[in-house]
């Protein structure tokens, strides 16, 4: 059994000290050191980590109060480190302003996922962080019912995720601020691995233009022989290659449906008043429409009649058929899903894989 998520109240003791530890592995473990290695020597790519280290703790305190980008000059000692290191390469300050031009693109590509990805009920005075395959267009089916854009809950049209939603990226900085500080914010969470295979099974087994935009690109890369091959459709991408390229790609610019929540929702700077999860799916939304207030003829939708939800059968056959060594490097990426949210790592020992 999970434990409920609401036991594990995002209140912020200590909060932004804890994130900047935990941006720090991130940074450890993404691509963008991957990146950085191709440009800059080792030595300096240590530093940007030390000092991205420092600089998101800053940012993380100050993204939310103040929308402006903070000034990248102000983690003194570090960045006084790298300039003295640099001193003696005739390069040095390209370096410089290369690193800072980097932490700064990196601050603001993370602050547009998060606002792009919470939806505003000023009526109810509620944030909703949505996580794609965490029930969310249920979840869009409620807010527009609560704005009026919708009769009910369960009209039977096909979902339209942008229109008549509100999102936070639309608002000025002074309304951001408010409606952080002030509204109910909440947010939903899955087991990270079911998550990954429903996006799979659903991305490539059902919608052809993600077969088109990643498939093909995936199996050129990952499947031998086929890198020059026209005929590739993408349609049968199998759950290795998709992990393989998971693997290389960096966490901060995937597509949002396999993101890690993490990064989506970046519950170290919005201190989040209720994380439901999609195992207590029912309960825990049933919780939230009564703490916000909805009116009572406001439920949450019934599954989907056509919707095939990822069973535990089908997921320990995939964990346990995924080349172990893809996985053991597959968890570090959405470690944070797994830790936060208090997920067990999957058990794909022999002994339990023989079930
Ligand atoms: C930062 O972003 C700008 C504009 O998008 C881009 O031209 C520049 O190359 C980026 N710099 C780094 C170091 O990534
Ligand atoms: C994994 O599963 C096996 C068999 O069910 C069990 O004996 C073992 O203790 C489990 N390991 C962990 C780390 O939970």
């Amino acid at each position: 059994m999970l434990p409920r998520r609401h036991d594990y109240g995002m209140k912020r003791t200590g909060g932004p000290r804890n994130g900047s530890v935990i941006n720090f592995r991130t940074t450890v473990n993404s691509g963008s050191v991957r990146r950085s290695s191709a440009v800059l020597p080792s030595v300096l790519t240590f530093l940007v980590i030390v000092a991205s280290g420092g600089l998101l703790l800053m940012i993380e305190k100050g993204m939310l109060n103040s929308m402006e980008t903070p000034p990248p000059m102000g983690s003194g000692k570090r960045l006084d480190f790298i300039r003295r290191v640099g001193k003696h390469s005739p390069a040095a300050v390209d370096v410089d302003s290369q690193i800072l031009q980097e932490i700064r693109n990196r601050t603001i590509r993370t602050r547009k996922t998060l606002l792009q990805h919470i939806l505003v009920n000023d009526q109810y005075h509620f944030l909703y962080c949505y996580v794609p395959k965490v029930a969310c267009s249920n979840w869009k089916r409620v807010l527009k019912v609560l704005n009026g854009a919708l009769e009910s809950v369960d009209v039977n049209i096909k979902m339209d995720h942008r229109s008549d939603l509100q999102f936070l990226s639309s608002f000025k900085p002074e309304e951001i601020r408010h409606r952080l500080k002030h509204y109910f914010k909440f947010m939903f969470v899955r087991e990270p691995m079911e998550r990954l295979l429903s996006a799979y099974r659903n991305k490539f087994g059902e919608i052809e233009s993600y077969q088109k935009k990643y498939g093909v690109e995936i199996v050129k890369r990952y499947r031998k022989g086929r890198a020059k091959d026209a005929s590739v459709t993408g349609d049968d991408v199998t759950f290795a290659e998709f992990v393989h390229y998971l693997l290389d790609e960096d966490a901060e610019r995937m597509n949002e449906h396999w993101m890690p929540v993490y990064n989506l929702c970046q519950p170290c700077a919005v201190s989040y008043d209720f994380i439901g999860s999609y195992e207590h799916l029912e309960s825990d939304s049933e919780f939230v429409l009564q703490r916000i207030g909805a009116p009572p003829h406001v439920r949450f939708p019934e599954r989907q009649t056509w919707y095939k939800p990822v069973t535990t059968e089908t997921l320990h056959y995939y964990l346990c058929t995924l080349p172990q060594k893809l996985l053991r490097e597959l968890l570090p990426k959405y470690i944070l899903d797994f830790s936060l949210y208090a997920y067990p790592l999957p058990n794909t020992t022999t002994e339990n894989c023989r079930h």
